[in-house]
């Protein structure tokens, strides 16, 4: 813990459990009984230290910890007996993987997962804050709980991840919505257990968002979602800044992770199965900047090359840090797939200025060159925003032929959404939403054409399936990626799920392909 979270965490409100009455009548009082203005001056004022943009902007070069001694409270190791969790996840993979992490903390505590939401006794929400869409979702789904916290006023909910980290967010949590029991920041999952205590026992609602980045802490048990695929964080936060972008707030700044053990991660994966893995950050490639000796992803990605797990994928990309080194290790093929997520954001270069993407159209299609040239079957896909403060019509049209330029076979595209605390937020939003919403629909329309005919080529060949398991349409089949993340659908006996077959190639959908088993299913690697 460096000196700042060291403060931050003794402004913690201690709870001493015998103090405080922790029956249902106290808790359905705290919620029923509410004036907020009091309630926060009553209530939080000791526990809540805001999150901070600015104090968040400001990187300090000091070293991060790395942990290796987590343990859970010893009051809090059975805490969970015969009680159940539920997490809702919002967002991207790193949320995914979050909850990961809080339900391994959670079965360390003793309870057991539940899908439902009468069931639990403690319901977390890990939300994200990128867009304002992501944002209602939640909210929505608060209200939907507050009837469930009147009838069972013991039940814990929690909200956390991105949007915790938002001031504006808190602040309408505090005022609106005073049944949550507890708020904590995506620095502060490992208190998770604390946190959790001090909700059970404490009237007042448990606060606790570290403005600033944490430690990196190894050893946090984990319950990962599937046997198949697997994820594992090489670094977390970001430091490009993006003008548009919550992220380097929410997620602080960029801390890699020690080589060695997310290579020990990768070998215990490999040798429990995992057929998978995608190495995440929110930008990988940053990967190793922030370490004190040279090394990039290009040699972390040789060294998991080594490693027997048939398929390693890695996301997310940014085009400035994408390094000639990681091009030649990527295209040395072997276990690394050539399926590039490689975000654009926009075709224009006056539009990328200022986004601040740190490149321009032409330098992002020489990178693509280079990428092409080194893995000339690599597939490509892309992020990309529509509707960026002053996007003029033409400033549009250079989007779109950039999507036809590099070929892109998939892209997620998304309507500019401004996040308050960040640069372009207080620039106008001067784009109108019906003018949005037509370039949104002239680029998706685009991007289906470009999978679909990227799928047509496809129809007639015979490709590697990792099977997953049951089609989520269709129970009567079996669905499955291939190397390059196409979705295949196929009829096949159960035993081949969790293992690589060839599959043959019948028909091309727009974003899937229909197929059929290649003689006997045997495994192929
Ligand atoms: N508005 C719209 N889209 C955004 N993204 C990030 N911030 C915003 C925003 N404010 C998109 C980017 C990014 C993806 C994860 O989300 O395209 O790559
Ligand atoms: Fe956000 Fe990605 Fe830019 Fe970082 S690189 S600020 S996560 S868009």
């Amino acid at each position: 813990m460096n000196e700042q979270q060291r403060k931050q965490a003794s402004q913690i409100k201690q709870v001493d459990p015998t103090d405080i009455k922790s029956d249902q009548d106290s808790n359905l009082e705290r919620i029923q009984s509410i004036d907020s203005d009091e309630l926060i001056g009553k209530y939080f004022q000791a526990t809540y230290e805001p999150p901070n943009m600015k104090k968040a902007k400001k990187r300090l070069k000091k070293d991060v910890d790395v942990h290796y001694d987590f343990s859970i409270p010893k009051e809090m190791q059975n805490i969970g007996k015969d009680k159940k969790f539920l997490i809702r996840t919002y967002g991207c993979q790193m949320n995914e993987h979050d909850t990961e992490v809080m339900a391994g903390l959670l079965t360390d505590m003793g309870y057991q997962s539940t899908d439902d939401t009468n069931e639990a006794d403690v319901i977390l929400l890990n939300t994200c804050a990128i867009r304002e869409n992501a944002e209602n979702k939640v909210f929505g789904e608060i209200g939907h709980l507050k009837p469930l916290k009147l009838e069972k006023p013991d039940l814990i909910i929690g909200v956390c991840g991105c949007m915790s980290q938002e001031e504006s967010v808190v602040n309408r949590i505090l005022q609106k919505h005073h049944f949550i029991d507890m708020i904590f920041g995506t620095h502060n999952i490992h208190r998770l257990p604390s946190l959790l205590k001090e909700a059970m026992f404490s009237k007042a609602m448990v606060m606790e968002v570290w403005s600033k980045e944490g430690d990196i802490i190894e050893n946090l048990p984990k319950v990962r979602k599937g046997k198949i695929k697997g994820w594992v964080n090489i670094m977390y936060g970001c430091d490009k800044f993006c003008t548009y972008c919550i992220v380097p707030y929410t997620r602080g700044k960029e801390r890699s992770r020690m080589p060695e053990d997310i290579i020990q991660e990768v070998r215990q994966l490999a040798a429990a199965g995992y057929k998978e893995i995608t190495l995440l950050g929110q930008n990988v490639n940053a990967y190793g900047k922030d370490l004190e000796f040279e090394y990039g992803l290009g040699q972390l990605m040789e060294e998991i090359s080594k490693i027997d797990i048939p398929r390693v994928r890695f996301t997310t990309s940014h085009p400035r840090d994408f390094d000639d080194r990681l091009i030649e290790v990527l295209a040395q093929g072997g276990n690394l797939l050539d399926h590039i997520h490689l975000p654009v954001q926009s075709g224009s270069s006056e539009v990328l200025r200022v986004m601040a993407r740190r490149y321009t159209r032409e330098e992002y299609l020489v990178l693509v060159d280079k990428i092409r040239k080194a893995m000339p079957n690599a597939t490509l896909t892309t992020d990309i925003i529509v509707g960026f403060p002053n996007e003029t019509d033409e400033q549009f049209e250079d989007t779109m032929t950039l999507m036809e330029e590099v070929g892109f076979e998939s892209a997620y595209t998304y309507i500019y959404s401004p996040r308050e605390g960040t640069p372009s937020a207080k620039w106008e939003d001067n784009i109108p939403m019906e003018v949005k919403k037509e370039r949104l629909q002239r680029l998706n329309a685009l991007v289906n054409k470009q999978s679909a005919e990227a799928m047509k080529k496809y129809e007639g060949q015979t490709v590697k399936v990792l099977v997953e398991g049951e089609s989520k349409k269709n129970p009567d089949v079996l669905s499955g990626y291939t190397e390059r993340n196409k979705l295949v659908n196929f009829k096949a006996p159960n035993s081949v799920i969790g293992k690589i077959i060839e599959v043959k190639i019948i028909k091309a959908k727009t974003w899937s392909l229909d197929g059929e088993l290649v003689e006997k299913a045997v495994e192929v690697n």
